[in-house]
This record gives structure tokens, C-alpha cells and sequence, in this order.
């Protein structure tokens, strides 16, 4: 079991709701005038452990509101699921393995942030993914000595650096660990964490990694139970499309936060015009450009003036193993520090 803060409880987001299969109390077609966004609040039930999921985000806020003074960046991380049953047996996923948010994570971390770590469960998590995804089994960072076990001297060392950076995380309650498996649970989290983020302005940032379903099943045509095939003969799926949230995010939720986008493509060619869209479409402040093929060595920041700049790592510092990261997360925290001081005035 992954160890957390004392303070935080663990969620289980994986676990389906009985209750809400076919749910026909809620209109399958809402009346016209609300927006694509509104329509979907208003046809998809909250996860019902969102109060307490608030609460947890309000003492955090506070504690470092009153105590520390830390920024807080809002991290997503990972692949939203789309179930096509309420009883989940089957869904739709994507690739996502969480590598960049939690990388990202431990760099706003060494940097001061105090990070809300919004990540699909099970996915990578800041300081384990050093150990709990490699190729390795984790025992094999372990020895027997005299009948007792011991970390392997090949990894001791590196570990003892991981090891303190993580207690001095959990240690000074900045990095509160927040989980969601698909999109309906990701979307009102992330419009909750928004809501309660606007407390402390534009000391908030969002930096949003995590891979989002761009079509899904309304919650109003979800079967209760596994779809027989018996039954069904052919599947035919059909998705509807999950509304773009993110210009409701930086008008209304979010309204004086740094938001800070990804655009994957796997076509060089569409990249920086997909991200020059995305900042015409949303008008936030940064999106980071990534290639599927080559995300861990290159990124591209697009800005709102038109500007490109490359991050990528050199020769040596791939041979080192450096994570990008290193380099992308400076990189955002200057915008960031730019974005409060041209804001404050
Ligand atoms: O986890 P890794 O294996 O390390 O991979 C990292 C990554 C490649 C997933 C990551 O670097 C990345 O690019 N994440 C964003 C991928 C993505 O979902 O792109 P998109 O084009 O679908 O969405 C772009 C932005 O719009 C996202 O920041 C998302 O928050 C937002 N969005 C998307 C869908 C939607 N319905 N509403 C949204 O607001």
C-alpha cells in the first residue's frame, strides 16, 4: 500500500456507483439555452465523495494560506477512463502512464510549490514511480543480511536522495495526493479544485498533463450490468463528445490562475498549429506541445504572442538520464512568477 500524509484519507475512484445506472430522473436532453458545459453538470451526478474531497482542499489552502505563504499548483495526471458499463467490466482508456505529472510533481516540489496532485488511481506518484512501475519487481531493490533485509548497496544511495525529498514533502504537508479514474469524476474535481484554488488568486497555477477522453457515455444510456455479448451480437459504440472545459476553467473557474495546457499529437506537422489553436480557442497562458514519440526528450512552449520556444535535453543530459522535467518546470515557474507580478500591479 502507498504510504500518505496522516492527514489524508484514502479514496477509491475505481469502485463503481450502483446507483446511478440508467438514471432516467436526469434529462437525457437539457434545455437548449444552457452550454455544452452547464448540460453536462446538469445530466451527470457528482462523485459522492466530493464533499469531503472539498474539505481536505480547504484545510490544505489553508495551511498554506496562514502558514507558508507556498504557491499551489494544481497537477493533473494520467488517462481518464470512459466506462461503457456502470458495473464497470469494460472502458475506454488511453496511454497515459502519469510519468510527466508526477515527475512534474517532485520538481514543484524541490521548488517550493505546494502541489494538489490530481491523478488517476494507480497511475505514477511522485518519488514512487522512482520503484513501483520500472521493469524491476520492487524486491529487487532489496538484500538479505543475516537474516534481515536490507536495501542493495547498488540502489542505497540514490534511494537515501529520493527518501528525503519525499519526507520533506509529506513532512511539510505540501503534497496532497487527490485520485480519479474517469472523466466525469476528473471533471468535477477539477471544477471543485478550481472553485476552492480561487482563494489564494494568482498564486494558484494549473498544469494540466493529464491525458483527457475527448468522447464518452452519458451517464443517462450507461447499461447497469456487463453487456452480454450473447445479446449485443455486434458492439456499436456511440460516443458523445466531452465539452471543452477548459475555456469555462479560465473565464469562470479559475479566472485569475496561470493555466498552463499540454496538446499531444503524434504528427510533427499539426503540433505548434494544435497548440496555437488551443490558446485562440481558451485563451489561457502557456500550452506545452509534446509529441508522442518524443515527449521525454522535447517539448515545446506556444504562447499567446505567437512565440515557440524548444525545451530539450542535450546529448549529456541524456545520458545522465535527467528527466525534462528538470528543465520544463524552472521554465513554467518563471511564466508563473511573471504572471503574479504582472497581475498584483
Ligand atoms: O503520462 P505520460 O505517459 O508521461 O504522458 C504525458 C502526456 C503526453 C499525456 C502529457 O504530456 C500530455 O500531453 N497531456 C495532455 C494530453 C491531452 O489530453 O491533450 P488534449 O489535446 O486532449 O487536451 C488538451 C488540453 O485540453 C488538456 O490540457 C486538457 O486538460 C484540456 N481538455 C481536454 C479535453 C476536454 N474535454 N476538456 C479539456 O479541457
Amino acid at each position: 500500500m502507498t504510504p500518505r500524509s496522516p492527514q489524508q484519507k484514502t479514496y477509491h475512484t475505481s469502485n463503481p456507483v450502483a446507483e446511478t445506472a440508467i438514471d432516467r430522473t436526469i434529462p437525457d436532453l437539457p434545455i437548449a439555452q444552457l452550454s455544452d458545459e452547464d448540460k453536462y453538470f446538469r445530466t451527470h451526478k457528482a462523485p459522492p465523495y466530493l464533499p469531503e474531497i472539498e474539505q481536505q482542499v480547504n484545510d490544505f489552502i489553508e495551511y498554506h494560506a496562514s502558514n507558508t505563504g507556498k504557491r499551489i499548483v494544481l497537477v493533473t495526471s494520467g488517462g481518464t477512463t470512459v466506462p461503457l458499463e456502470n458495473n464497470t467490466v469494460r472502458f475506454i482508456d488511453n496511454f497515459s502512464a502519469g510519468t510527466r505529472g508526477a515527475t512534474s510533481a517532485e520538481y514543484f516540489l524541490e521548488n517550493g510549490y505546494a502541489v494538489i496532485f490530481l491523478h488517476r488511481e494507480f497511475s505514477l506518484l511522485p518519488y514512487s514511480r522512482h520503484y513501483s512501475h520500472t521493469t524491476n519487481c520492487f524486491l529487487d531493490y532489496m538484500t538479505e543480511v543475516n537474516n534481515k533485509v536490507e536495501i542493495n548497496p547498488d540502489f542505497a544511495d540514490e534511494m537515501l536522495v529520493v527518501l528525503r525529498k519525499y519526507k520533506e514533502a509529506k513532512e511539510s504537508q505540501s503534497l496532497l495526493l487527490l485520485p480519479f479514474t474517469n472523466v466525469n469524476q476528473y471533471l468535477y474535481t477539477l471544477k471543485l479544485m478550481a472553485i476552492l484554488l480561487q482563494k489564494i488568486e494568482n498564486k494558484a497555477l494549473f498544469y494540466l498533463a493529464a491525458a483527457v477522453s475527448d468522447f464518452f457515455l452519458p451517464q443517462s444510456r450507461m447499461p447497469h450490468h456487463k453487456i452480454q455479448s450473447q445479446a449485443a451480437g455486434k458492439l456499436i459504440i456511440d460516443l458523445e463528445q466531452v465539452p471543452k472545459f477548459l475555456r469555462r476553467l479560465v473565464d469562470n473557474w479559475a479566472p485569475s490562475a496561470m493555466i498552463v495546457s499540454f496538446k499531444l499529437e503524434t504528427d510533427h506537422l499539426i503540433l505548434i498549429d494544435k497548440a496555437k489553436g488551443a490558446l485562440d480557442r481558451y485563451q489561457h497562458q502557456l500550452v506545452i506541445g509534446n509529441l508522442l514519440q518524443t515527449r521525454k526528450k522535447e517539448v515545446v512552449f506556444v504562447h499567446p504572442d505567437g512565440s515557440e520556444v524548444w525545451i530539450r535535453l542535450t546529448d549529456e543530459q541524456k545520458a545522465k538520464d535527467m528527466d525534462i522535467e528538470g528543465l520544463i518546470i524552472p521554465a513554467v515557474i518563471k511564466e508563473h512568477s511573471q504572471w503574479i507580478e504582472k497581475y498584483s500591479k
